[in-house]
Protein backbone atom coordinates (compact mmCIF):
# COMPACT_ATOMS: atom_id res chain seq x y z
CA UNK A 1 0.00 0.00 0.00
CA UNK A 2 1.05 3.99 -0.42
CA UNK A 3 2.41 6.15 2.65
CA UNK A 4 5.62 3.48 2.38
CA UNK A 5 3.50 1.03 4.33
CA UNK A 6 4.07 -2.67 3.50
CA UNK A 7 1.56 -5.70 4.45
CA UNK A 8 4.59 -8.63 4.72
CA UNK A 9 4.27 -11.89 5.88
CA UNK A 10 4.74 -12.02 9.84
CA UNK A 11 8.52 -13.62 10.41
CA UNK A 12 10.13 -14.24 14.06
CA UNK A 13 13.46 -12.38 13.67
CA UNK A 14 12.37 -9.10 11.99
CA UNK A 15 8.80 -8.20 13.81
CA UNK A 16 8.29 -10.59 16.93
CA UNK A 17 8.89 -7.25 19.67
CA UNK A 18 7.20 -5.31 17.29
CA UNK A 19 3.62 -7.39 17.01
CA UNK A 20 4.22 -7.98 21.24
CA UNK A 21 4.13 -4.21 21.21
CA UNK A 22 1.34 -3.62 19.30
CA UNK A 23 -0.80 -6.16 20.79
CA UNK A 24 -0.06 -5.42 24.00
CA UNK A 25 -1.43 -1.26 22.94
CA UNK A 26 -4.30 -2.41 21.33
CA UNK A 27 -5.99 -5.47 23.73
CA UNK A 28 -5.26 -4.67 26.92
CA UNK A 29 -5.25 -7.73 29.72
CA UNK A 30 -4.34 -10.44 27.26
CA UNK A 31 -6.19 -13.65 29.29
CA UNK A 32 -3.40 -16.37 29.71
CA UNK A 33 -4.70 -18.68 26.82
CA UNK A 34 -4.02 -14.99 24.05
CA UNK A 35 -1.17 -14.34 25.46
CA UNK A 36 0.93 -13.14 22.70
CA UNK A 37 4.25 -15.08 22.77
CA UNK A 38 1.79 -18.34 22.99
CA UNK A 39 -0.26 -16.94 20.48
CA UNK A 40 2.40 -15.82 18.17
CA UNK A 41 4.03 -19.62 18.60
CA UNK A 42 0.97 -21.42 18.02
CA UNK A 43 -0.02 -19.72 15.05
CA UNK A 44 3.76 -20.43 14.09
CA UNK A 45 3.50 -24.33 14.22
CA UNK A 46 0.56 -24.36 11.84
CA UNK A 47 2.75 -22.80 9.62
CA UNK A 48 -0.51 -21.51 7.21
CA UNK A 49 1.35 -18.87 6.26
CA UNK A 50 -2.12 -16.25 7.78
CA UNK A 51 -0.37 -14.05 10.48
CA UNK A 52 0.63 -10.66 8.48
CA UNK A 53 2.16 -7.35 9.31
CA UNK A 54 1.95 -3.93 8.26
CA UNK A 55 5.36 -2.14 8.67
CA UNK A 56 6.55 1.35 8.11
CA UNK A 57 10.50 2.03 8.30
CA UNK A 58 10.78 -1.53 9.86
CA UNK A 59 8.35 -0.78 12.64
CA UNK A 60 5.34 -3.16 12.69
CA UNK A 61 2.75 -0.51 12.58
CA UNK A 62 0.26 -3.39 12.30
CA UNK A 63 -0.95 -6.99 12.80
CA UNK A 64 -3.95 -9.27 11.07
CA UNK A 65 -4.07 -13.07 11.81
CA UNK A 66 -6.40 -15.07 9.41
CA UNK A 67 -7.64 -18.64 9.90
CA UNK A 68 -9.07 -20.83 7.24
CA UNK A 69 -10.15 -24.42 8.68
CA UNK A 70 -12.05 -25.63 5.06
CA UNK A 71 -14.99 -24.84 5.66
CA UNK A 72 -15.05 -20.51 7.43
CA UNK A 73 -12.47 -18.04 6.95
CA UNK A 74 -11.66 -15.64 10.48
CA UNK A 75 -10.27 -12.61 11.72
CA UNK A 76 -8.22 -12.21 14.45
CA UNK A 77 -5.61 -9.67 16.22
CA UNK A 78 -6.45 -7.19 13.76
CA UNK A 79 -4.61 -4.20 14.79
CA UNK A 80 -3.64 -0.50 14.18
CA UNK A 81 -0.55 1.97 16.45
CA UNK A 82 -2.91 4.12 17.42
CA UNK A 83 -1.19 7.16 15.71
CA UNK A 84 -1.53 5.60 12.71
CA UNK A 85 -5.23 4.89 12.62
CA UNK A 86 -7.28 6.31 10.43
CA UNK A 87 -4.92 6.23 7.07
CA UNK A 88 -6.31 3.11 5.58
CA UNK A 89 -3.66 0.11 6.90
CA UNK A 90 -6.29 -1.41 8.98
CA UNK A 91 -8.79 -1.69 5.84
CA UNK A 92 -5.42 -2.74 3.54
CA UNK A 93 -4.73 -5.68 6.48
CA UNK A 94 -7.97 -6.69 5.95
CA UNK A 95 -7.71 -6.91 2.15
CA UNK A 96 -4.86 -8.51 2.28
CA UNK A 97 -5.76 -11.31 4.78
CA UNK A 98 -9.22 -11.80 2.72
CA UNK A 99 -7.30 -12.37 -0.65
CA UNK A 100 -4.93 -14.87 1.11
CA UNK A 101 -8.14 -16.66 2.47
CA UNK A 102 -9.78 -16.20 -0.84
CA UNK A 103 -6.60 -17.78 -2.35
CA UNK A 104 -7.35 -21.09 0.02
CA UNK A 105 -10.62 -21.32 -1.45
CA UNK A 106 -12.53 -19.14 1.24
CA UNK A 107 -16.27 -18.35 0.35
CA UNK A 108 -17.22 -16.75 3.84
CA UNK A 109 -14.79 -14.42 6.33
CA UNK A 110 -16.37 -14.14 10.00
CA UNK A 111 -14.58 -12.01 12.78
CA UNK A 112 -15.97 -11.79 16.38
CA UNK A 113 -15.90 -8.26 18.39
CA UNK A 114 -15.33 -8.59 21.95
CA UNK A 115 -18.48 -6.59 23.98
CA UNK A 116 -17.53 -3.04 25.59
CA UNK A 117 -15.06 -2.85 21.91
CA UNK A 118 -18.72 -1.69 19.85
CA UNK A 119 -16.25 1.18 18.42
CA UNK A 120 -14.98 -1.23 15.48
CA UNK A 121 -18.08 -2.21 14.09
CA UNK A 122 -17.93 1.24 12.39
CA UNK A 123 -14.54 0.06 11.08
CA UNK A 124 -15.74 -3.61 9.84
CA UNK A 125 -19.06 -1.82 8.37
CA UNK A 126 -17.01 0.86 6.38
CA UNK A 127 -15.43 -2.59 4.72
CA UNK A 128 -18.22 -4.46 3.97
CA UNK A 129 -19.16 -6.43 6.90
CA UNK A 130 -22.27 -6.40 8.12
CA UNK A 131 -23.79 -7.49 11.70
CA UNK A 132 -25.06 -11.11 11.63
CA UNK A 133 -27.82 -12.95 14.07
CA UNK A 134 -25.37 -15.08 15.97
CA UNK A 135 -25.18 -16.46 19.53
CA UNK A 136 -21.29 -16.49 20.10
CA UNK A 137 -20.16 -19.52 22.42
CA UNK A 138 -16.45 -20.80 23.19
CA UNK A 139 -15.28 -23.16 25.60
CA UNK A 140 -11.59 -22.79 27.23
CA UNK A 141 -9.99 -26.48 27.25
CA UNK A 142 -8.04 -26.79 30.15
CA UNK A 143 -4.55 -27.50 29.86
C1 LIG B 1 -9.98 -1.16 14.23
C2 LIG B 1 -8.63 -0.65 13.72
C3 LIG B 1 -7.75 -1.83 13.33
C4 LIG B 1 -8.89 0.23 12.47
O1 LIG B 1 -7.65 0.53 11.87
P1 LIG B 1 -7.45 1.85 10.97
O2 LIG B 1 -6.11 1.74 10.32
O3 LIG B 1 -7.70 3.06 11.79
O4 LIG B 1 -8.63 1.70 9.91
P2 LIG B 1 -8.70 2.40 8.47
O5 LIG B 1 -7.99 3.71 8.51
O6 LIG B 1 -8.24 1.44 7.43
O7 LIG B 1 -10.25 2.66 8.32
C5 LIG B 1 -11.02 2.06 7.27
C6 LIG B 1 -12.39 2.68 7.32
O8 LIG B 1 -12.99 2.44 8.59
C7 LIG B 1 -13.31 3.69 9.23
N1 LIG B 1 -13.03 3.54 10.64
C8 LIG B 1 -11.85 3.25 11.21
N2 LIG B 1 -11.98 3.17 12.56
C9 LIG B 1 -13.30 3.42 12.81
C10 LIG B 1 -14.08 3.47 13.98
N3 LIG B 1 -13.52 3.25 15.19
N4 LIG B 1 -15.39 3.76 13.87
C11 LIG B 1 -15.96 3.98 12.67
N5 LIG B 1 -15.28 3.93 11.50
C12 LIG B 1 -13.96 3.65 11.58
C13 LIG B 1 -12.38 4.69 8.57
O9 LIG B 1 -12.89 6.00 8.69
C14 LIG B 1 -12.35 4.21 7.15
O10 LIG B 1 -13.55 4.56 6.49
P3 LIG B 1 -13.53 5.26 5.05
O11 LIG B 1 -12.84 4.29 4.13
O12 LIG B 1 -14.95 5.48 4.73
O13 LIG B 1 -12.72 6.49 5.23
C15 LIG B 1 -7.93 0.24 14.78
O14 LIG B 1 -8.83 1.23 15.22
C16 LIG B 1 -7.45 -0.55 16.00
O15 LIG B 1 -6.32 -1.07 16.00
N6 LIG B 1 -8.27 -0.62 17.08
C17 LIG B 1 -7.86 -1.29 18.31
C18 LIG B 1 -7.78 -2.80 18.16
C19 LIG B 1 -9.14 -3.39 17.86
O16 LIG B 1 -10.13 -3.12 18.55
N7 LIG B 1 -9.19 -4.23 16.81
C20 LIG B 1 -10.42 -4.90 16.39
C21 LIG B 1 -10.65 -6.17 17.13
S1 LIG B 1 -12.16 -6.96 16.59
Amino acid sequence: MSNNVSIQPYNDESHKSGIIELWNIAFNNPTDHNAPELSIAKKQAVNDGLLFVAVRKDQVIGSIMAGYDGHRGWLYSVAVLPDQRKLGVGAALVAHAEKALTNKGCKKINLQIVAGNAQVVGFYEAIGYTQEPRISMGKLIDA
